[in-house]
């Protein structure tokens, strides 16, 4: 049971409002977020908490200070939890969670995989979506009960029954890496299967929704990793796996979204540390 309260309906919220402003700002981020890619050489690179892998650059603050300036300037009663800036208000119906850059790696080795993600919950669901790759010109979006699209297209996930029909997305951190993600690999490629991973958690996500993937494993992520995206992963028919349990909207916690047809088969390749 949610903690807001039975008697309040979505009626009473701007549904369509928020939907347009998710899709305006995470397309409006990416594209100031193509100008800098465009000139990553003079980024300057940092490392969080002293992991050479983990990176992030001025770009990241500056896009997250933009999109949350638009979205709480038109929504000031939201709540907002960012990556680079932590949360507010997260006690409210309303909450957007972001990510400026998901696939910052990417982003700063000039890979072209990375996006601007943008969420929002409400009464604690994901409840809508913009997912912005400005390098390919895709905005996936979606809506509770409206459909999954990418640009004007609908989504729709991949009908494969068996791993060995399609794509794998994968990914990992070092905390959980080796523990958990070899063995996975290990059992899936005895099932004939296959993995990629791009670098972005939330592309990933979003291929998941277009069945581009058949399915998508992390060891660990975060929920601006994949909020927006779970949202397209729903309205396109796939299933995910409990990932708000234990405060996993601040601490994160493994991650499989997939198609109908492959999610029990790939829960069990990954066996019960999805769901420590
Ligand atoms: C990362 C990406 C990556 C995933 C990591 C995330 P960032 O996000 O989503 O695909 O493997 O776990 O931290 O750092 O590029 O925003
Ligand atoms: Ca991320
Ligand atoms: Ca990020």
């Amino acid at each position: 049971m949610n903690p807001h309260q039975s008697n309040q309906t979505l009626s009473d919220i701007d549904i369509e409002g928020r939907y347009a402003l998710a899709r305006e700002v995470a397309h409006e981020a990416a594209r100031r977020g193509m100008e800098y890619y465009k000139r990553r050489g003079s980024l300057t690179v940092e490392h969080k908490g002293g992991d050479l892998q983990d990176v992030v650059s001025m770009v990241d603050r500056e896009l997250e200070e933009f999109i949350r300036e638009q979205l709480l300037e038109r929504y000031p009663e939201d709540g907002f939890l960012g990556e680079e800036s932590g949360s507010e208000r997260l006690d409210a119906r309303c909450v957007w969670v972001i990510d400026p850059i998901d696939g910052t790696a990417c982003f700063v080795n000039g890979l072209h995989s990375w996006c601007v993600s943008v969420g929002l919950m409400i009464d604690g669901q994901p409840h809508l979506g913009a997912i912005a790759d400005p390098n390919h010109s895709e905005l996936f979006h979606g809506c509770r009960g409206k459909g999954a699209y990418v640009n004007d297209t609908p989504l729709r996930v991949s009908s494969a029954t068996h791993v060995r029909e399609g794509l794998m997305g994968v990914g990992t951190f070092h905390p959980r890496g080796k523990e958990y993600f070899l063995p996975f690999l290990h059992s899936l490629l005895n099932e004939g299967g296959m993995f990629i991973r791009n670098g972005s958690g939330a592309l990933m996500t979003a291929y998941v929704a277009a069945g581009r993937l058949i399915g998508y494993y992390e060891t660990q992520l975060k929920s601006w990793d994949c909020l927006a995206g779970l949202v397209l992963v729903e309205e396109a028919g796939g299933r995910r796996n409990d990932f708000f349990r234990n405060n996993g909207l601040l601490d994160g916690n493994p991650y499989l979204v997939a198609g109908p047809g492959v999610f029990d088969q790939i829960k069990d390749l990954i066996g019960p540390s999805l769901d420590e």
